[in-house]
């Protein structure tokens, strides 16, 4: 008889958004007449922009005509698209990233998972606390994370760095030393961001122990303040022990088209002196078969001229957006964090009611969706994601319906 991998039923519980999802939907289907306004998962809500639809038609075409059709793409990504990245992501902002040190993908939650398979077992992970539950989940089902202790709501082998009011939301420097270490900046859920400097200290504490740094980079485009880096390859020596995870979902709103990529540089090596680039070049072409030529050619469309300035105003509309949450919340007294840098809004929930109490609260009260902070690790109780992802006029009727929630 056929067993399956043990550690699934390890998993304490469904994966957060799914969950949300799920509830969301009978809420729905129970109270049809209602209109519920969702802030809860960060999905876009703008539509495509014409640059990238016109590349979307474009490639279409192409691929209706013998002369220009494609069949199976490269694996690591199309040339056109990894050159177009390289020149405006990295070398407009000084930074020597070449083209075979990028990997496209299908967004960049594939990769944060897929990452966890080219990693020993013996590899021990640090993540912070809140997190990104997908980097939690898949280094528990491949077997690192070892058992979940439901009394602390923690991984008997994860090293997790409380990320709370008291430091800022800023990670602290481990005490137990890892060799992987999750990184997301500006941070999911919590918003805030991180200096160039305080990065520094981890790219260089990380050469200093010999740990990966697996840098989540997805909303980048929310950075509003010169001293957040764009790159973790803007911290010296970075490129010895650092993988940088970028989208474009946030910023051109492909959540539904889906397009990522990850970079891995060639100077990272193993303690066996082995080339990370290389394993995950290998680890791409076995369990990967590429993106289509069209993405890609969307993809590229966000780089013209037209697709930049469409790409700006979309990402200038949602931190509009995440002012309008700010203040809002802020006249109504609640204490919130995020959304200067950032498409997230933290808030601390009203009246001692626990994440999982407001989320209910709101959601039958004035059916607002949001996502409950414990959702994300232990040290989220308390708080709530807000997202800023929605119309205007959504977003201001979500705020007078929460202040008289
Ligand atoms: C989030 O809402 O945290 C993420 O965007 C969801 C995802 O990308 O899976």
């Amino acid at each position: 008889m056929f067993e399956v991998n043990q550690n699934y039923a390890k998993l304490p519980g469904s994966y957060l958004f799914a969950n949300i999802g799920r509830k969301v939907k009978a809420f729905s289907e129970a109270n049809p007449d209602k209109k519920i306004i969702r802030l809860g998962i960060g999905d876009v809500t703008e539509p495509l922009t014409p640059a990238v639809v016109k590349a979307l038609k474009d490639a279409s075409e192409d691929m209706a005509h013998a002369a220009t059709f494609h069949g199976y793409p490269d694996y690591e990504g199309a040339y056109f698209l990894r050159h177009a990245i390289v020149e405006n992501e990295y070398k407009a902002r000084g930074l020597d990233i070449s083209e075979d040190e990028i990997f496209v993908n299908d967004g960049a939650k594939s990769d944060s998972s897929d990452l966890s398979d080219i990693f020993s077992l013996n590899n021990k992970v640090a993540v912070c606390d809140p997190v990104y539950p997908v980097y939690v989940n898949t280094n528990a089902l491949c077997g690192r994370a070892g058992d979940y202790i439901a009394a602390t709501e923690r991984w008997s082998n994860i090293i997790y760095m409380p990320c709370t009011e008291q430091n800022a939301f800023l990670p602290e420097l481990p005490t137990e030393t890892p060799d992987i270490i999750y990184l997301c900046f500006p941070n999911n859920p919590t918003g805030m961001a991180i200096t160039r400097d305080q990065l520094q200290v981890w790219v260089d504490y990380a050469r200093k122990v010999g740990a990966v740094i697996i840098y989540d980079d997805a909303y980048e485009a929310y950075i509003t303040e010169d001293n957040v880096p764009h790159s973790i390859y803007e911290c010296e020596g970075a490129q010895e022990c650092a993988i940088e995870m970028r989208s474009f979902s946030k910023n051109a709103g492909f959540t539904g088209v889906r397009l990522g990529y990850t970079v891995v540089p060639k100077a990272i090596k193993s303690a066996q002196g082995d080339s990370l680039n290389k394993i995950w070049a290998m680890h791409q072409e076995m369990k990967f078969n590429g993106v289509s030529y069209i993405i890609q050619k969307a993809g590229e469309a966000v780089y013209s001229e037209q697709g930049k300035k469409e790409t700006r105003d979309m990402v200038a509309f949602y931190q509009n957006n995440a002012k309008t949450i700010v203040n809002g919340l802020t006249e109504a007294g609640y204490t919130c964090y995020g959304g200067v840098n950032s498409p997230y809004i933290w808030l601390k929930t009203p009246n001692g009611m626990t994440s999982w109490q407001f989320f209910d609260h709101l959601l039958n009260t004035v059916n607002v969706v949001g996502t409950p902070g414990s959702g994300f690790g232990p040290s989220g109780e308390g708080f709530f994601r807000l997202t800023a992802f929605n119309s205007q006029a959504n977003i201001k009727e979500a705020l007078e319906r929460i202040k008289n929630a």
